[in-house]
């Protein structure tokens, strides 16, 4: 990354309102990375509270029934259920270092809204979490979660009331309230230095899997991580970059590659400008943001992170998608042979893994778990999207 660039893709395309807040958040956050009591405590917090280091799973019976050597990066087993949390904890401590009192956020599954709303009431920070309505129906039970925690849910009626919307509610917000307000952003996207900050705090997962893998005396052939906005696949990507591991996004198949019914934004989209970055996105021959689809609300988006357009381009990562069906095959098939019922997100990577597991006969991959799916247990069984 160089000038808020990850080669060509990425910038800040905002209002000049919000320029000031973002030129602050990046001095703070280069002063943040320095600064060794905040860094010890961020360290501290994901140990102590967050349940960090997560382990590597040598998933054995998976393994035996599809010719490979499987392994999981254990993201369900953090306390709120994702690896979101690892990136609240982190700017939640960047907004107390900016003397910020109020962190707003945005959701899609609410498994961010749940993990800000958590590491809000932790530091004793104000919370408003924005949400489409559709998304707040299907995931009711995580705005219950977050209202517990404290925070105010502010439901988003407009657009195809999803991530986007949300995004654009919580965007204005902020410009509204930038003086004593944080915008606590979710993933490896919008405006330059967001996708960086969220990046640095999910590399944990990258660097503790890449010395769980040492300790054991090799390195993957294959990672393999789902593609929403990206931030769980760059953070574990991060930690096998230079190495010589094949590395495998994959995005959100849906039910067919006909618009609007998937979300494969690297796979199927151009690049263009979307919630303040230049990225891939999925938009029509007017200019208009494509709805999207798939059966898990944390990769129905129709943008993705600026760094994983660059690892596109050239090459490093390959993008991959995963249907809606092979999804929930490889959700049944985890539950039922290892007894880890995954998160519909992570089983878009199990699912890629399934379907070309004959390609990836005898290798080790290491399949990244970002969450566990026992908030998707409603989808599953009622069997909708
Ligand atoms: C468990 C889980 N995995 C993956 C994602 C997708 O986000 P990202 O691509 O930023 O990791 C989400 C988003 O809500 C999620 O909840």
């Amino acid at each position: 990354m160089a000038g808020g660039y990850y080669g060509r893709f990425g910038g800040r395309f905002v209002s000049e309102t919000l320029i000031p807040a973002l030129s602050q958040l990046e001095e703070a956050f280069t002063a943040f990375k320095r600064d060794e009591a905040f860094c010890r405590r961020f360290r501290k917090i994901l140990s102590e509270y967050a349940g960090r280091p997560t382990p590597v799973t040598f998933a054995s019976n998976f393994s035996k029934a599809y010719g490979l050597n499987l392994y999981l990066k254990r993201e369900d087993l953090l306390h709120t259920g994702a690896h979101k949390i690892n990136n609240t904890i982190g700017q939640g401590l960047l907004a107390k270092f900016m003397g910020k009192r109020r962190v707003i956020a945005e959701t899609g599954a609410g498994q961010h809204g749940v993990a800000t709303a958590t590491a809000a009431a932790l530091l004793g920070l104000e919370c408003t979490v924005y949400m489409g309505s559709l998304d707040a129906e299907r995931q009711r039970i995580n705005v219950e979660r977050m209202k517990l925690l404290g925070a105010e849910v502010r439901v988003v009626e407009e657009g195809s009331r999803t991530l986007k919307d949300a995004i654009n509610a919580a965007l204005r917000d902020w410009v509204r309230n930038v003086r004593d307000t944080h915008y606590l952003i979710g993933s490896v996207v919008g405006p330059h230095p967001f996708p960086e900050v969220v990046a640095h705090f999910q590399s944990v997962i990258g660097e503790e899997a890449r010395g769980q893998f040492e300790a054991m005396g090799f390195m993957p052939d294959v990672v393999v991580a789902c593609v929403g906005g990206g931030s769980n696949a760059i953070g574990i990507f991060r930690g096998f970059v230079d190495e010589e591991t094949e590395l495998v996004g994959v995005e959100a198949g849906g039910l067919s590659d006909e618009p609007g019914r998937h979300a494969r934004t690297l796979g199927l989209g151009r690049p263009g400008i979307l919630h303040g970055a230049f990225s891939y996105l999925l938009y029509d021959e007017h200019g208009n943001i494509t709805d999207v689809h798939s059966i898990s609300a944390g990769l129905d988006y129709p943008g993705v992170g600026p760094e994983h357009s660059f690892l596109k381009e050239s090459g490093r990562v390959r993008y991959e998608h995963c249907r809606d069906d092979d999804a929930l095959f490889a959700f049944k098939e985890l539950s039922r042979l290892e007894g880890i019922i995954p998160a519909l997100e992570s089983a878009h990577a199990l699912g890629y893994v399934v379907k070309n597991s004959p390609q990836m006969s005898g290798k080790n991959v290491l399949v990244n778990l970002s969450g566990r799916g026992d908030k998707d247990l409603s989808i599953v069984l009622g069997g909708k999207g």
